[in-house]
């Protein structure tokens, strides 16, 4: 039966004794892993880790800020980089989901490399989980797709990596998470390659601009419908665009509009998943609400219903 008490105290002393005076740095994307690491080294060592949350333009709807509400919440220090254009310049024509993973996760680590030199890190903390791993073929495998905080690392690098989290599934870190009074908790995971996954085809700040809206009303509906107790939140729930037109009809005019896809799934360690079952109305809401604010771009909605396998949880 795992322990989040025990394993903290484990972790905090092993931090402690593998950095001793070291400094340190963290990606922090605001997501439970990164942030459990976060908290955990901050504990362990204090201001010698720098918390960086590199905002790449793909995150979702309001994250930046409350991301930086919450590591000033657990004390961590921290530093944000507005590094969007760096990230879109870098995605400019590129449309194979494996290369955009390398491209985000490139500039991902060229980022921290610099932040890194700067601060005169020698320690690499990260919230690599176990089916991170397993899934990026490190762990005797095949390849399923390159999770970017395995399959980016340059191998010159030179920072040692610290990885609490690398032999817990994600509801271990949960339970870690709510012992450390962490508000994201029971939050969603989300890729880190953020939106940029669930653009499919070229990778623009407009395409990206319709994905983070679709993917803040289906966030925004199913939490709704799981408050007014409809539903259970799914484990994982978002919208991805598709590149392909279909016909539409506005103001008895005939238009090529894009198809936006709502995913939903229950799982227990993202290795298999089922469609979530969504109540029609609820479905209904998304639908209207998604053409209703990009109706001039977005004419059709659709509901993904493929079990993982044979379909991964996230489009690309
Ligand atoms: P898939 O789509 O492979 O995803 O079924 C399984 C879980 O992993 C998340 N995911 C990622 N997480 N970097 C991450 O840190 C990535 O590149 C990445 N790709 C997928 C996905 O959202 C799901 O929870």
């Amino acid at each position: 039966m795992f322990d989040a008490e025990v394993f903290v105290n484990e972790q905090l002393k092993k931090i402690k004794a593998q950095m001793k005076d070291g400094k340190a740095i963290i990606a922090c994307s605001g997501g439970v892993d990164s942030v459990v690491c976060a908290v955990l080294a901050s504990r362990a060592v204090g201001d010698n880790l720098l918390a960086v949350f590199v905002d790449t333009g793909l995150m979702r709807k309001n994250e930046p800020d409350e991301v930086r509400e919450m590591l000033k919440e657990m004390n961590v220090n921290f530093k944000i980089i507005d590094a969007a254009d760096l990230f879109f310049e870098g995605l400019k024509g590129v449309t194979d989901p494996e290369k955009k993973r390398k491209s985000v996760g490139e500039r991902f680590i060229r980022c921290f490399e610099k932040e890194a030199k700067e601060y005169g890190a020698k320690y690499l903390v990260q919230g690599t989980i176990a089916p991170d791993v397993i899934e990026s073929g490190t762990g005797g495998k095949g390849l399923v797709k390159s999770h970017h905080n395995v399959g980016g690392l340059p191998k010159d690098m030179d920072l040692e990596l610290v990885e609490p989290v690398i032999e817990l599934y994600k509801e271990e870190v949960r339970q870690v998470a709510r012992y450390l009074g962490i508000r994201v908790s029971e939050r969603q995971p989300f890729p880190g390659p953020g939106l940029s996954v669930r653009c499919l085809g070229e990778v623009t700040p407009e395409n990206i601009a319709i994905v983070r809206e679709a993917c803040h009303v289906v966030e925004d509906e199913l939490q709704k419908a799981s408050k007014a107790e409809k539903m259970e939140l799914p484990w994982q729930y978002f919208a991805a665009l598709l590149p392909t037109r279909s016909t539409g009809v506005m103001n008895d005019e005939r238009m090529y509009g894009r198809t936006v896809v709502v995913r939903a799934v229950l799982t227990k360690d993202a290795i298999t998943a089922t469609p979530a079952q969504i109540p029609y109305d609820v479905l209904e809401k998304i639908s209207s609400r998604i053409t209703g604010t990009l109706g001039d771009k977005v004419t059709r909605v659709v509901y993904d219903v493929t079990t993982k396998p044979p379909a991964t949880i996230e489009w690309e």
